[in-house]
């Protein structure tokens, strides 16, 4: 990770919804900084506003006050929290239409390939999405994701419909993205485990209006922290964190 280059910023983001009469407060006074190569999992209840904040970073919808600042050119990758997948077009033509503007056909073929190999899609390239299963889909996603090379990845629940083993193989291709290409990674789970498996930092969210109510720093290495005492200590702590519903008063 490298600490002295930050790629994005929010700033005192305000975020409310107006439904008829009522004001719904929805994020109130988010700041925080991503740096290149770093990955973030936010964590809070159902809700709180994790995937507005990811559609606010992502820039689908403005923040009310408050601003964002992006490095020049980021390129940026956004896994929705339900596929969306064009039914049209085959599993690989899915992947290439998002290449086209951002690779080379011969490099962007390479990455494909390589990315359909490695989440167990190649015998599937010239299939449909209908005739996927909901995790194949969820792959296919983070497949096409990360077939732009992005340098901020964003994923809202991203492994949700895997099995255990499915969603460790994708949790390592996410790492190894991430070493490789200095890949920052932003994404929300509602899984304490995974979150300290993979994360360098982890936000907890409180209810609405919605703050960050506290930031968690994971030093030690991805590769050693199965079975550290230490890692399993803040899983504990998200998970008490999240049972009393990230209420500040019950704190
Ligand atoms: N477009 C919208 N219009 C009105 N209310 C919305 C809209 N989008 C989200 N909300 C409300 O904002 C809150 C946060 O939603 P969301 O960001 O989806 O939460 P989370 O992803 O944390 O579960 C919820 O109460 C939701 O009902
Ligand atoms: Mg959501």
């Amino acid at each position: 990770m490298d600490r002295q280059r930050s790629i994005l910023e929010l700033k005192q983001v305000h975020k409310s919804f107006r439904n008829k009469d009522a004001e719904l407060k929805v994020l109130e006074e988010i700041s925080f900084t991503v740096y290149a190569g770093e990955i973030i999992a936010l964590l809070g209840p159902s809700g709180c506003g994790k995937s507005t904040l990811l559609n606010i970073v992502s820039g689908l919808i403005e923040p009310d006050q408050g601003h964002l600042q992006c490095e020049a050119g980021l390129r940026l990758a956004y896994v929705f929290q339900e596929p969306r997948l064009l039914p049209w077009k085959t599993i690989e033509e899915n992947i290439r239409f998002v290449q086209d503007n951002f690779l080379p056909a011969s490099q962007g073929k390479d990455v494909r390939e390589d990315l359909l190999r490695k989440t167990g899609l190649r015998a599937y390239a010239d299939a449909y999405p209908d005739q996927l299963s909901g995790g194949m889909k969820q792959r296919l996603e983070i497949a096409r994701a990360l077939s732009i090379q992005p340098q901020l990845l964003l994923m809202d629940e991203p492994f949700k419909s895997a099995d255990l083993a499915l969603k460790y193989q994708l949790q390592e291709l996410i790492l190894a993205e991430h070493a490789r290409e200095q890949l920052a990674v932003l994404y929300i789970t509602h899984d304490p485990n995974e979150a300290v498996r993979i994360a360098d930092r982890i936000f907890l969210f409180s209810d609405k209006p919605t703050k960050i109510q506290e930031e968690l720093v994971l030093q030690i290495p991805q590769q050693k922290r199965r079975g550290d005492p230490q890692v399993q200590a803040v899983s504990e702590k998200i998970l008490d964190f999240l049972l009393q519903g990230g209420d500040q008063q019950n704190k």
